[in-house]
């Protein structure tokens, strides 16, 4: 089994990049069959979508436009949690198809508190593509309608992942070796 040392912790591959481009390639069959003639946006959440956002895009067939946001939370010291705030949504949003395009759908909590922002400016429709989701982490009422993979709940790096703000390169996914 292939193995990183990222900071102090080893990961070992869980996804290899076949599995990976193979998947994406299906969601943009898919995203094709959906979205044809209707132009949509997609909207790559920053930092940690760009990967997969840039290959999902990449391989549509259709008209569709893209664009990124960077989402800053702001922890309180209170447990009442964080407020996301988008920065860099300039496009016009209204009457447009919106598909929001994340790394992973973790606890649920970003998208909780981003999809009302988006939707107060009124979409014509609005759904989810997330390369990873962990079900068993999951808080708030979010579900991803468009997903690569269901993983177990253990960290994973690669792909655009990071921990601590390295590992975002590797080309594999790459999930945490306990103990
Ligand atoms: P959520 O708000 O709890 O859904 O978490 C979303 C964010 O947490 C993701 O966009 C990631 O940036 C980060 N995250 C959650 N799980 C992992 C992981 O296993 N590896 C790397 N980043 C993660
Ligand atoms: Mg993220």
């Amino acid at each position: 089994m292939k193995k990183v040392t990222v900071h102090d912790k080893e990961f070992e591959v869980y996804l290899d990049r076949d599995t990976i481009w193979s998947r994406v390639q299906t969601i943009g069959r898919q995203l094709d069959i959906d979205y044809k003639g209707l132009n949509p946006l997609f909207i790559g959440v920053l930092n940690g979508a760009f990967i997969f956002a840039a290959d999902l895009f990449r391989v549509l067939n259709i008209e569709a436009e893209i664009s990124f946001v960077k989402l800053t939370s702001y922890e309180g010291t209170s447990s009442t949690g964080a407020v996301v705030s988008a920065i860099g949504l300039k496009e016009d949003v209204k009457d447009r198809h919106v598909i929001i395009v994340e790394d992973i759908v973790d606890t649920g909590k970003t998208l909780s508190e981003f999809l009302p922002q988006v939707l107060a400016q009124s979409p014509a429709s609005l759904k989810i593509a997330s390369f990873l989701t962990k079900p068993e982490a999951l808080k708030h009422d979010v579900k991803a309608d468009y997903v690569g993979f269901e993983i177990p709940n253990k960290f994973v790096v690669g792909y655009g992942l990071d921990y601590n703000g390295q590992g975002r390169n590797l080309t594999d996914l790459y999930q945490l070796v306990e103990g």
